[in-house]
């Protein structure tokens, strides 16, 4: 089975993310497709980003300034596929979550994953517009940010007392995004299996190197 990490990602009190969050982690246990691991940002303690390599330890065995934050990027590395759910907050995704995403450094741990993205807002467009820009973070990691997402507009009264949504839409929207989570996460998971390339940026660094080395000794 894939491991899937659902990532809340409001910690305020009195957030509307409850009952988005819980209905996401309701429909991905019945899926079928998934172990579901849900990781609220709440009981993640994380520092503000501040790691440098004097602060990483052994690269092969990253210790980091805190415990939660080598701990935090274990946990991201067991993953197989993601979603993250965020808030929109001034035409983007919320800052803790891009907190959380940048303490994930120098492990990798994203690497060559899907991740989903479930929005919500007060606003008509339900934070399109953070899964836009979330998109973006999300390629920069190496993660594969997927097509389809899921968007809850008005978000006060998207849910019934029950805690399901009312529109049908957002059902059919989360089916479409959890089938493709679960191809993209096989998929993936075989061509991790298979072997990866070492991190771009890596070879990046080695080519030009070596270029620079060619040029010094006059060589073409
Ligand atoms: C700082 C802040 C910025 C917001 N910006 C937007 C926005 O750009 N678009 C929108 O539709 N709603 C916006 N809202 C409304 C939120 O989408 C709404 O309050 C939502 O419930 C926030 O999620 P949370 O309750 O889990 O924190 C904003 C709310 C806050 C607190």
């Amino acid at each position: 089975m894939l491991r899937l990490h659902v990532i809340v990602g409001s910690t305020r009190e009195t957030r509307a993310a409850e009952r988005v969050f819980q209905w996401i982690d309701r429909r991905a246990r019945a899926h079928g497709a998934f172990e579901v691991t849900l990781l609220d940002l709440r009981e993640w303690p994380l520092p503000m980003f501040a790691e440098h390599f004097g602060t990483l330890g052994d690269p092969a065995a990253p210790t980091y300034s805190d415990p939660v934050v080598k701990r935090w990027n274990q946990t991201i590395a067991e993953g197989d596929a993601f979603i993250f759910i965020t808030p929109e907050y001034n035409h983007s995704f919320s800052g803790v979550l891009k907190n959380a995403i940048d303490n994930v450094w120098a492990s990798f741990a994203f690497r060559n994953k899907p991740v989903g993205m479930v929005s919500y807002s007060s606003g008509a467009v339900g934070g399109a517009r953070a899964v836009e820009q979330l998109a973006l973070v999300a390629i920069e990691t190496e993660l594969v940010p997927l097509r389809n997402s899921v968007l809850v507009a008005a978000v006060g009264g998207a849910f019934d007392d029950d805690g399901e949504p009312v529109n049908p839409a957002s059902d059919a929207a989360a089916t479409v995004l959890l089938d493709d989570l679960e191809w993209w996460g096989n998929a993936l998971a075989v061509a991790r299996a298979n072997g990866v390339l070492p991190p771009g940026v890596r070879r990046f660094r080695e080519l030009v190197a070596e270029a620079q080395a060619r040029v010094q000794a006059g060589t073409p």
